[in-house]
């Protein structure tokens, strides 16, 4: 088989990492990848969003299937586009996508279908959201309508900051038209997690679970981030919670999509707050989370073809999964100043000194000059150090002991992912 991997991320790696090692796969190809990638992959100087040369890409080498990263495409309609054009294709279409593209139209699914999530107001007109600031007390949660890269969503601790938050996304535009539209909601507490799902139109399947470590300092300190970091399995996820989420979540959404004719087919990704009350949704993201791809599918043992194959075919039901029973521990090595500005460029060394059994999936990486070999940082998060063990606590170990070997000017990462620390 041929297959095609759009993005060029963490994530995007750790697939093309399992991927390669289907015996069912003749040829690995992925727009644009990245430093990493290019050990598993052919990567195509193609961007993720630039659809029309995917297209044509996947016709002309006749691309079996095309496994798509990123949500930015997805809701951009790249499933659509492939599809039309008699490709296989594994993600949600532009319909279903609007699951992560728009948090109305989410909150709307799961007001419709009674699955417990924040109650919420929406609203396009600036001066009734600034009549608005307050209605559910502080801290007052404001969420850009559309995708905004993870930056679409503030708590603001007062009315001042909510003022502000308003002006800059209907006044200032910040984050274009994605902010035409804000979503307000009430603030939830408890312990947050989120739970990967594979979903055909007949079934909703959850892989293992994964903690993701948001913010960039230790002790969950300072702001938000793609993710810091995770490990897998997640001791939050007991059985009883599990079984919640099941009836409570899971079972619902399925009926949900059937019922409102949603034909999604991929990844389902929910974010949720585990409260006093059970488990509420935060949000969807309609795709693989990163850095949670890279924990997770390091511990998968099925052939994952077979899997993204079964979800496209409608045929998940019967598809065995199996998972091994060791831990993963994935740590971000981030540029300094990251989520803020950071430089690029920075070399990277280190990185053959790695244990051979420890993978380091490459995110913002690039290659130096030709010829020189080196390997320059190009992005915010840029390697995820991933190790398995038999104990959290060896995979920790080891996951740290190679970040060790790792360098780059300014680079910073968390000391403490693997800790089980949000369970107290
Ligand atoms: P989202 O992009 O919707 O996942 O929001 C980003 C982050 O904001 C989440 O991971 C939560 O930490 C926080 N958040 C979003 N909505 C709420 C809410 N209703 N209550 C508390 N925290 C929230
Ligand atoms: N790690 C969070 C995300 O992928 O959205």
């Amino acid at each position: 088989m041929k297959i095609l991997i759009v993005g060029g991320g963490g994530r995007e790696h750790a697939i093309a990492w399992k991927l390669a090692q289907s015996k069912r796969v003749d040829k690995l190809y992925c727009a644009p990848g990245n430093a990493g990638i290019v050990d598993v992959a052919e990567c195509i100087d193609i961007k993720a969003e630039d659809i029309e040369s995917i297209c044509k890409f996947a016709k002309e080498k006749e691309i079996d299937m095309t496994v798509i990263g990123p949500e930015v495409p997805l809701s951009m309609g790249i499933v659509d586009a492939l599809e039309a054009e008699g490709l296989k294709a594994f993600g949600p279409n532009a319909e279903c996508a609007q699951l992560e593209g728009s948090k109305s139209f989410t909150k709307s699914f799961l007001a419709k279908h009674k699955i417990p999530t924040a109650g919420y107001l929406e609203f396009t007109d600036k001066e009734k959201l600034k009549d608005a600031i307050g209605v559910f007390g502080y801290p007052m949660v404001i969420k850009a309508d559309g995708l905004a890269a993870g930056k679409g969503v503030v708590i603001a601790e007062d009315a001042v900051q909510a003022e502000k938050a308003i002006e800059e996304m209907m006044g200032d535009r910040v984050f274009g038209s994605a902010g035409d539209k804000v979503v307000v909601e009430e603030f939830l507490t408890g312990i947050e997690a989120s739970m990967l799902c594979f979903v055909d139109e007949n079934s909703i399947v959850p892989m293992e679970s994964a903690q993701d470590y948001k913010r960039i300092f230790d002790g969950d300190k300072g702001p938000n981030t793609g993710g810091m970091g995770t490990y897998s399995p997640s001791l939050i996820f007991t059985d009883e919670l599990k079984k919640q989420i099941k009836e409570r979540i899971l079972q619902p959404t399925l009926k949900g999509f059937q019922e409102d004719g949603l034909k999604f087919k991929g990844v389902l990704f929910i974010g949720l707050m585990i409260g006093e009350d059970g488990p509420k949704v935060i949000e969807f993201n309609n795709r693989f989370g990163d850095p949670e791809t890279q924990s997770v599918l390091s511990r998968l043992e099925t052939d994952l073809v077979d899997i993204f194959e079964s979800v496209i075919n409608g045929t998940l039901k019967e598809q065995p999964i199996n998972w091994s029973s060791k831990k993963a521990v994935c740590v971000v090595l981030a540029s300094g100043g990251y989520p803020g500005s950071y430089e690029k460029g920075k070399v990277i060394t280190g990185l053959n000194e790695v244990d051979e059994d420890v993978i380091v999936f490459h995110a913002g990486t690039k290659f130096g000059q030709a010829g020189n070999n080196e390997i320059l940082t190009s992005g915010g998060r840029v390697l995820g150090v991933t190790a398995i063990g038999e104990t959290h606590e060896e995979a920790k170990k080891k996951a740290y002991d190679n970040v060790k070997k790792i360098n780059f000017e300014g680079v910073q990462f968390r000391k403490d992912i693997g800790i089980i620390h949000s369970l107290e």
